[in-house]
Protein backbone atom coordinates (compact mmCIF):
# COMPACT_ATOMS: atom_id res chain seq x y z
CA UNK A 1 0.00 0.00 0.00
CA UNK A 2 1.03 3.39 -0.45
CA UNK A 3 0.22 6.95 0.47
CA UNK A 4 0.61 9.93 -1.77
CA UNK A 5 -1.08 13.31 -2.48
CA UNK A 6 -4.55 13.43 -4.29
CA UNK A 7 -4.55 14.36 -8.34
CA UNK A 8 -7.34 15.91 -9.91
CA UNK A 9 -8.58 12.04 -11.13
CA UNK A 10 -9.11 11.28 -7.56
CA UNK A 11 -12.00 13.04 -6.68
CA UNK A 12 -15.03 10.98 -7.38
CA UNK A 13 -12.73 7.76 -5.42
CA UNK A 14 -12.28 9.67 -2.51
CA UNK A 15 -15.89 11.02 -2.25
CA UNK A 16 -16.90 6.98 -2.49
CA UNK A 17 -14.48 6.48 0.02
CA UNK A 18 -16.03 9.03 2.28
CA UNK A 19 -19.73 8.11 1.73
CA UNK A 20 -18.97 4.70 2.37
CA UNK A 21 -17.24 5.21 5.15
CA UNK A 22 -19.21 7.20 6.91
CA UNK A 23 -22.58 6.26 5.43
CA UNK A 24 -23.28 9.27 4.82
CA UNK A 25 -23.11 12.66 1.73
CA UNK A 26 -22.63 15.52 4.05
CA UNK A 27 -19.00 14.07 4.97
CA UNK A 28 -17.66 14.43 1.26
CA UNK A 29 -19.68 17.40 1.01
CA UNK A 30 -17.00 18.57 3.78
CA UNK A 31 -13.92 17.42 1.62
CA UNK A 32 -15.13 19.08 -1.94
CA UNK A 33 -15.61 22.50 0.69
CA UNK A 34 -12.35 22.43 1.70
CA UNK A 35 -10.95 21.42 -1.83
CA UNK A 36 -12.72 24.57 -3.11
CA UNK A 37 -11.48 27.10 -0.14
CA UNK A 38 -8.27 28.76 0.48
CA UNK A 39 -8.25 26.41 3.60
CA UNK A 40 -6.54 23.27 1.48
CA UNK A 41 -3.16 22.40 1.50
CA UNK A 42 -3.17 19.62 -1.38
CA UNK A 43 -0.12 18.03 -0.12
CA UNK A 44 -2.27 17.14 2.89
CA UNK A 45 -5.26 15.51 0.89
CA UNK A 46 -3.96 11.94 1.21
CA UNK A 47 -5.11 8.74 -0.26
CA UNK A 48 -4.21 5.21 0.69
CA UNK A 49 -3.78 2.71 -2.56
CA UNK A 50 -3.40 -0.51 -2.83
CA UNK A 51 -2.85 -2.73 -6.05
CA UNK A 52 -4.27 0.14 -8.08
CA UNK A 53 -7.29 0.59 -5.65
CA UNK A 54 -7.92 3.47 -3.30
CA UNK A 55 -9.11 2.40 -0.35
CA UNK A 56 -8.89 5.14 2.06
CA UNK A 57 -8.42 8.90 2.53
CA UNK A 58 -7.58 11.91 5.05
CA UNK A 59 -7.35 15.75 4.29
CA UNK A 60 -6.62 18.43 6.82
CA UNK A 61 -7.31 22.04 6.45
CA UNK A 62 -6.50 25.47 8.23
CA UNK A 63 -9.25 26.50 10.71
CA UNK A 64 -8.83 29.78 12.81
CA UNK A 65 -7.53 29.91 16.45
CA UNK A 66 -9.35 33.27 17.92
CA UNK A 67 -8.15 36.11 18.65
CA UNK A 68 -4.79 34.91 17.90
CA UNK A 69 -4.49 35.24 14.16
CA UNK A 70 -2.89 32.70 12.87
CA UNK A 71 -4.56 29.77 11.06
CA UNK A 72 -4.06 25.92 12.01
CA UNK A 73 -4.13 22.66 10.42
CA UNK A 74 -7.20 20.73 11.52
CA UNK A 75 -7.12 17.27 10.58
CA UNK A 76 -10.60 15.19 8.85
CA UNK A 77 -12.70 13.74 8.17
CA UNK A 78 -10.27 10.81 7.65
CA UNK A 79 -11.95 7.88 5.95
CA UNK A 80 -11.40 3.83 4.86
CA UNK A 81 -14.19 1.89 2.85
CA UNK A 82 -15.94 -0.51 5.66
CA UNK A 83 -14.43 -3.31 3.41
CA UNK A 84 -10.51 -2.65 4.48
CA UNK A 85 -11.37 -1.61 8.22
CA UNK A 86 -9.27 -2.24 10.71
CA UNK A 87 -5.88 -3.29 9.04
CA UNK A 88 -3.74 -0.32 9.52
CA UNK A 89 -4.37 2.10 6.68
CA UNK A 90 -6.56 4.49 8.73
CA UNK A 91 -2.77 4.07 11.09
CA UNK A 92 -0.85 4.81 7.92
CA UNK A 93 -2.66 8.27 6.70
CA UNK A 94 -2.27 9.14 10.28
CA UNK A 95 1.49 9.05 10.37
CA UNK A 96 1.53 10.25 6.99
CA UNK A 97 -0.25 13.39 7.65
CA UNK A 98 1.62 14.12 10.96
CA UNK A 99 4.78 14.01 9.17
CA UNK A 100 3.95 16.37 6.12
CA UNK A 101 2.59 18.87 8.84
CA UNK A 102 5.74 18.47 10.87
CA UNK A 103 8.42 18.86 7.41
CA UNK A 104 5.95 21.97 6.66
CA UNK A 105 7.24 23.55 9.70
CA UNK A 106 3.42 23.54 11.09
CA UNK A 107 3.13 24.43 14.98
CA UNK A 108 0.02 21.73 15.34
CA UNK A 109 -2.58 19.93 14.71
CA UNK A 110 -5.83 19.86 15.96
CA UNK A 111 -8.26 16.76 15.39
CA UNK A 112 -11.89 16.22 16.40
CA UNK A 113 -13.25 12.43 16.57
CA UNK A 114 -12.98 9.62 19.51
CA UNK A 115 -9.75 9.80 21.60
CA UNK A 116 -9.58 5.48 22.03
CA UNK A 117 -8.14 6.19 18.13
CA UNK A 118 -6.16 9.45 18.01
CA UNK A 119 -4.42 9.08 21.55
CA UNK A 120 -2.18 6.94 19.79
CA UNK A 121 -1.09 9.18 17.40
CA UNK A 122 -0.07 11.83 20.52
CA UNK A 123 -3.26 13.82 20.56
CA UNK A 124 -4.55 14.98 24.16
CA UNK A 125 -7.07 16.92 25.27
CA UNK A 126 -6.66 20.76 23.34
CA UNK A 127 -8.52 23.05 25.78
CA UNK A 128 -5.52 21.49 28.16
CA UNK A 129 -2.87 23.06 25.98
CA UNK A 130 -5.38 26.52 25.60
CA UNK A 131 -7.36 25.68 22.56
CA UNK A 132 -10.77 25.25 23.21
CA UNK A 133 -13.01 23.69 21.23
CA UNK A 134 -15.56 24.87 18.36
CA UNK A 135 -19.39 25.91 19.80
CA UNK A 136 -20.41 22.70 17.36
CA UNK A 137 -17.87 20.26 19.04
CA UNK A 138 -19.21 17.39 21.13
CA UNK A 139 -17.48 17.91 23.92
CA UNK A 140 -13.95 18.83 25.06
CA UNK A 141 -12.68 15.30 25.28
CA UNK A 142 -13.44 15.13 21.27
CA UNK A 143 -11.62 18.21 20.60
CA UNK A 144 -7.98 17.13 20.54
CA UNK A 145 -4.12 18.99 19.35
CA UNK A 146 -0.95 17.39 18.33
CA UNK A 147 2.02 19.13 18.98
CA UNK A 148 4.17 19.12 16.45
CA UNK A 149 8.13 20.11 16.17
CA UNK A 150 7.76 23.82 15.69
CA UNK A 151 4.84 23.99 18.48
CA UNK A 152 4.30 27.30 19.79
CA UNK A 153 2.47 27.58 23.65
CA UNK A 154 1.47 30.78 23.36
CA UNK A 155 -0.73 29.66 20.46
CA UNK A 156 -4.22 29.85 22.65
CA UNK A 157 -7.70 30.82 22.05
CA UNK A 158 -10.97 29.31 20.52
CA UNK A 159 -11.03 27.07 17.84
CA UNK A 160 -13.53 28.44 14.83
CA UNK A 161 -14.47 26.12 11.81
CA UNK A 162 -14.67 28.32 8.31
CA UNK A 163 -18.15 28.15 7.07
CA UNK A 164 -16.73 27.49 3.73
CA UNK A 165 -15.16 23.81 4.92
CA UNK A 166 -16.56 22.59 8.19
CA UNK A 167 -20.07 25.38 7.65
CA UNK A 168 -21.75 22.28 5.24
CA UNK A 169 -22.34 19.86 8.34
CA UNK A 170 -23.87 21.91 11.03
C1 LIG B 1 -11.81 5.23 12.11
C2 LIG B 1 -11.11 4.71 10.86
C3 LIG B 1 -10.60 5.85 10.01
C4 LIG B 1 -9.94 3.82 11.31
O1 LIG B 1 -9.22 3.38 10.19
P1 LIG B 1 -8.82 1.84 10.08
O2 LIG B 1 -7.96 1.69 8.88
O3 LIG B 1 -10.06 1.03 10.14
O4 LIG B 1 -8.03 1.60 11.43
P2 LIG B 1 -6.55 1.07 11.57
O5 LIG B 1 -6.52 -0.32 11.02
O6 LIG B 1 -5.57 2.02 11.03
O7 LIG B 1 -6.40 1.07 13.12
C5 LIG B 1 -6.80 -0.06 13.79
C6 LIG B 1 -6.85 0.26 15.24
O8 LIG B 1 -7.77 1.28 15.49
C7 LIG B 1 -8.82 0.81 16.33
N1 LIG B 1 -10.04 1.43 15.82
C8 LIG B 1 -10.54 1.35 14.59
N2 LIG B 1 -11.65 2.11 14.50
C9 LIG B 1 -11.82 2.68 15.72
C10 LIG B 1 -12.78 3.56 16.25
N3 LIG B 1 -13.82 4.04 15.53
N4 LIG B 1 -12.64 3.94 17.53
C11 LIG B 1 -11.61 3.49 18.28
N5 LIG B 1 -10.68 2.65 17.82
C12 LIG B 1 -10.78 2.26 16.56
C13 LIG B 1 -8.80 -0.67 16.21
O9 LIG B 1 -9.26 -1.27 17.37
C14 LIG B 1 -7.35 -0.94 15.99
O10 LIG B 1 -6.64 -0.93 17.20
P3 LIG B 1 -5.97 -2.26 17.71
O11 LIG B 1 -5.22 -2.81 16.54
O12 LIG B 1 -5.10 -1.79 18.83
O13 LIG B 1 -7.12 -3.09 18.10
C15 LIG B 1 -12.08 3.84 9.98
O14 LIG B 1 -12.54 2.77 10.75
C16 LIG B 1 -13.25 4.62 9.40
O15 LIG B 1 -13.17 5.13 8.28
N6 LIG B 1 -14.38 4.69 10.14
C17 LIG B 1 -15.56 5.39 9.69
C18 LIG B 1 -15.36 6.87 9.57
C19 LIG B 1 -14.85 7.52 10.86
O16 LIG B 1 -15.40 7.29 11.94
N7 LIG B 1 -13.78 8.31 10.73
C20 LIG B 1 -13.11 8.92 11.87
C21 LIG B 1 -13.75 10.17 12.32
S1 LIG B 1 -13.15 11.60 11.46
Amino acid sequence: MIVRAEGPDDHEDIRRIVDEAFGDTITSAIVDGIRASDRFVPELSLVAVSEGQSLGHVISSYVDVVPDTRRVLQVGPLAVVPSHQRRGIGIALMLATIRIADERGEPLLLIEGNPAYYGRFGFTRADERGIEMPPESRGPQFFMIRPLGAYDPRLRGRAVYPPETFGVAY
